[in-house]
């Protein structure tokens, strides 16, 4: 197939993009580069043996969309673009509803005037707040409690509507939960900007130096040792989620809308022990205050996913630690080249 990656040099989209040439895919990437580096795609590409065409460009602008579809007869979409920093969110909140809700709006507009009837769009467990119940399942109720989580939830009710109008779409929604880790190869990875928001991230600095310790928000929840509970999945079988969906659904249209988690809950104390356990060394922690906005518990129920798309999240803890360990001693800073 031929299929536009919106995104596609960031976190999962290059994890993605991977995937996506090795299964012989044609891969096009449109990102603007706002939280990514050009290198990454280099360095897929080098994965892959195989090349992908790069567009830098904001997936806002119609111009440069409409150049790109009338130059490309795409498959399908990917549409992993947008802001992503819970924080930042509620500080610069119109920013986050322009790039994702106003991103997202011109993406399909561009799809329906070229025919283009296939999306798959990621979605984040953000949509579920705090659950009253876990596992989480797909029609568990929906709210938020941030611009960025309204944003995606604001952007699945309108795929909704917009899929009632147009029921011959194939629309699918992918909600993540916590995506860690970084290809085997140690080659790509997460690289964010400045100190990082999320808790993996976090720790690999501070086991490889960069940061003196790390701060766990909050041990009083309700919870077996007192600390937040997630689903955390490795990011290349999140990427391997996107293959399954796009070779289901693709020819199928539909609304489908899957939980992409490995169903296991992990408190943060557990994810410490198990990157202690991956980079030999141990890890300064201390106990804060609880971070405002953090939920206790939230996991994934995926039998939904199991059995519509033959998926399933394979690669164990030590994998996701081992991996990001890798990735951050090969890349101390980041993608430098
Ligand atoms: P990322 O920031 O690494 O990747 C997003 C990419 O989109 C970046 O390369 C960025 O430069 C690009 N981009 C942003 N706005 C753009 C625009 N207007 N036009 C073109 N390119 C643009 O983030 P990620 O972790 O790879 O996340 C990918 C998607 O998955 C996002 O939509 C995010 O909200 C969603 N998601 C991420 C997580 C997570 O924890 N990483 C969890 C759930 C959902
Ligand atoms: N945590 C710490 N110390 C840190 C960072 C995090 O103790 O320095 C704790 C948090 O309190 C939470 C857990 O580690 O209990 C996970 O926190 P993350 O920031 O890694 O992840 P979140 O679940 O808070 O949020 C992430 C993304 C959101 C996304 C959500 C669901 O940041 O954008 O996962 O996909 F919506």
């Amino acid at each position: 197939m031929n299929i536009l990656v919106t995104g596609g040099a960031g976190y999962i989209g290059s994890h993605t993009c991977v995937e996506l040439l090795a299964a012989e895919h044609n891969v096009v990437v449109i990102d603007n580069l706002s939280n990514s580096k050009k290198c990454a795609l280099d360095r897929v590409s080098a994965l892959a043996e195989r090349n992908l065409s790069f567009v830098e460009g904001d997936i806002r602008n119609r111009e440069t969309l409409n150049r790109l579809f009338a130059m490309n007869n795409f498959d399908a979409v990917i549409h992993f673009a947008g802001l992503k920093a819970v924080g930042e969110s509620t500080e610069i909140p119109l920013e986050y509803y322009d790039n994702n809700v106003g991103g997202t709006l011109t993406l399909i507009k561009c799809m329906q005037k070229y025919g283009v009837k296939t999306l798959v769009f990621s979605s984040s467990c953000t949509v579920y707040g705090d659950p009253q119940t876990v596992p989480v399942v797909e029609d568990s109720p929906r709210s938020a409690t941030n611009p960025y989580g309204w944003s995606k939830l604001m952007i699945e009710r309108i795929l909704e509507d917009f899929h009632s109008a147009n029921s011959d779409w194939s629309v699918t929604l992918l909600r993540y939960f916590n995506p860690v880790g970084a290809h085997v190869s140690g080659q790509i990875g997460e690289d964010p900007r400045g100190i990082p928001n999320n808790l993996v991230p976090y720790i690999a600095q501070v086991a490889a130096g960069k940061l003196e310790s790390l701060r766990i928000f909050g041990n009083d929840y309700p919870t077996p040792d007192g600390t937040g509970i997630r689903d955390y999945i490795h990011v290349v079988d999140l990427a391997e989620g996107h293959l399954a969906a796009l070779q289901t659904h693709s020819e199928q249209p539909g609304l489908h809308t899957f939980n992409l988690g490995t169903g296991r809950g992990i408190s943060v104390l557990e994810m410490h022990a198990a990157f202690e356990k991956a980079c030999g060394k141990s890890i300064p922690f201390q106990f804060a205050d609880r971070r405002p906005g953090d939920i206790a518990a939230t996991y994934a129920d995926c039998s939904k996913a199991t059995k519509a798309l033959n998926w399933v999240a394979k690669r164990t803890l030590l994998e996701m630690t081992a991996d990001t360990w890798r990735w951050q001693q090969q890349n101390p800073d980041g993608y430098t080249d």
